[in-house]
């Protein structure tokens, strides 16, 4: 494998960290997969890695362990995950796994069992010889949640979490983290008291998506847009994350967690703080991470009865979807008729801080939406004084963050149609990805095992940021829990109850992507 060069090299715009990363390569290294069985590792890690070995990005000498409990040899986990890269892989990454097929082995333990760890060891000092990783190591925790806690007092009880001089030991910790501000801390406790907090790498796979990490280019690499951020121009934000597809067969893992834990807490959050955050002194990990904290320090938890006037929660009943007719969340599989889990729920938060003390923020998400559409609008506000068509209000200018699909940045503004009337109509200025960039765009995943083997955590959220988030997402749930108000319920396929309006107020209206 060849010695990586800058990111940029892929073709992949980059707009974090290049100071960072100029200069560094990356170290030889082992990432060992708890779960190397699961889906994770067969539909997204092992597929990324390809992506990453195409682009000449792994370092000399990669090795990967696949830790998990069935009794597959070295063989069949290649056979399987060679089958994953075919399936789910970019172009040309068949043939990459075919010459890298030996850097994979396979090692059968049980999560819970000492002596799994302790011959872990002896394999990785092995690898380390024979593949020149020079004792670095990276833990992939791609595993149910429950397991977490007996993979991390192993991982410390045999001293494979501890850094040596001249020797790196990383863990990478898969969402959700935690169902709340309680076992959050929990969980960063069993974290930290196997690892320090900079070995300690939290996915969210948001943060790894490319339109993600624009919004701060956007914001910081212009001089145009920042000088309008702020609550004297901006009206208001929309953050929406929809999906189209319904619960399926995770009916039961969704009742448990519900669309504020499984999408707002995490992605959402993210998305907010990086367009509310002030410009970081640097872009180091931690510069970032103080800002992003911030953000969601200056949003105070709700008290009880707020909650029903600043939130909405819904689930979706049958309908039609292209033609066909779906179930309702109750009549999903695995879901109890009484459910009262929200399959969609929509928020009006207020950062006070100065900057943001009069522009709310809208943020919505929903399975069984009429699209699968990740979006950030920022709406301004009105000219003071409208001089056309009789003095009609204008429609507002909006700049358009399209995280996916479509990826790209849209301006909305009124020009004057043609003519000898003075009619003003909306236009649009258009920057696409797939057309202003040439190339795949690399999946988030890649980006994200990439930044965890240089050891930048700049786009991996940190332990305070992860239970600030949960503090404001538990006062939420809690309100609906004491609140006598059912979920309100949309028709599959639609965009939303008809209550999600009242959240706007002040003539506001939620987009239709
Ligand atoms: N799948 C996704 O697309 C996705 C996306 C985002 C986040 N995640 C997160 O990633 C994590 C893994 O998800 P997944 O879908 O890959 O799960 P999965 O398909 O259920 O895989 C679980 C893995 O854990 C292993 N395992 C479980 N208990 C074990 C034990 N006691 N000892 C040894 N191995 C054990 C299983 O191995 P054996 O079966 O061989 O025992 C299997 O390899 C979860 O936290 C999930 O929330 C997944």
């Amino acid at each position: 494998m060849a010695t990586p060069t800058a990111p940029s090299a892929s073709g992949h715009p980059n707009p974090l960290g290049d100071e960072l990363r100029a200069g560094r390569t990356a170290k030889p290294c082992v990432l060992v997969i708890f779960g190397a069985t699961g889906d994770l590792t067969k539909r997204k890690l092992v597929p990324s890695l390809m992506g990453l070995a195409k682009d000449g990005l792994l370092p000399p000498g990669f090795a990967v362990v696949g830790f998990a409990r069935r009794p597959w040899t070295d063989q069949g986990f290649r056979t399987e995950l060679a089958s994953g890269v075919k399936q789910f892989g970019r172009s040309e990454t068949t043939a990459c796994f075919e010459a890298l097929a030996d850097a994979f082995t396979f090692h059968q333990a049980d999560f819970a069992d000492p002596a799994g760890y302790e011959s872990l060891k002896q394999k990785l000092d092995q690898l380390d010889k024979a593949r020149g990783t020079g004792g670095n190591r990276i833990f992939y925790l791609a595993t149910p949640p429950s397991s977490y806690s007996s993979i991390l007092q192993n991982l410390a009880a045999t001293g494979l979490s501890k850094e040596q001089p001249g020797r790196f030991a990383r863990v990478i910790v898969e969402k959700p983290f935690g169902r709340d501000i309680e076992t959050a801390r929990a969980l960063n406790d069993q974290v930290r008291a196997a690892f320090k907090e900079r070995q300690v790498f939290r996915i969210d796979h948001y943060l790894g998506k490319e339109t993600v990490q624009n919004i701060l280019a956007l914001r910081f690499a212009n001089g145009i847009f920042e000088p309008l951020w702020n609550e004297k121009f901006i009206d208001h934000v929309q953050i929406t994350v929809a999906e189209s597809i319904g619960v399926g067969s995770r009916g039961g893992y969704f009742e448990e967690s519900g669309i504020i834990r499984d999408m707002i807490q995490n992605h959402l959050m993210q998305v907010l703080t990086l367009v509310a955050m002030e410009p970081p002194a640097s872009l180091t990990a931690d510069a970032v991470r103080d800002e992003k904290v911030k953000v969601l320090k200056a949003i105070r938890s709700f008290r009880p009865e707020e909650v029903d006037s600043a939130t909405v929660r819904a689930q979706y009943t049958r309908g039609s979807f292209g033609g066909e007719n779906v179930n309702g969340y109750r009549d999903e599989e695995g879901v109890p008729k009484d459910s009262v889990t929200e399959t969609y729920a929509a928020l009006r938060l207020q950062v006070d801080n100065w900057r943001w003390a009069r522009t709310p923020f809208y943020l919505r998400s929903g399975k069984r939406l009429p699209r699968r559409v990740t979006e950030v609008a920022i709406q301004f506000k009105q000219p003071p004084l409208s001089l056309f068509e009789g003095g009609k209000p204008m429609q507002p200018n909006v700049l358009l963050l399209r995280i996916q699909p479509d990826e790209g940045v849209a301006l909305r503004f009124g020009a004057k149609v043609p003519g000898p009337d003075v009619r003003i109509r909306d236009v649009r200025m258009d920057f696409r990805y797939g057309t202003a960039f040439a190339g795949e765009t690399a999946d988030a995943y890649e980006r994200l095992l990439l930044d965890s083997i240089l050891g930048d955590g700049t786009l991996f959220a940190r332990g305070d940021e992860v239970e600030e988030a949960w503090r404001i997402v538990d006062s939420i749930v809690a309100g609906w829990k004491q609140s006598p108000r059912r979920p309100e319920e949309y028709v599959a396929g639609t965009w939303g109850p008809d209550r999600a309006l009242e959240l706007l107020g002040d003539g506001r209206s939620w987009r239709k992507p």
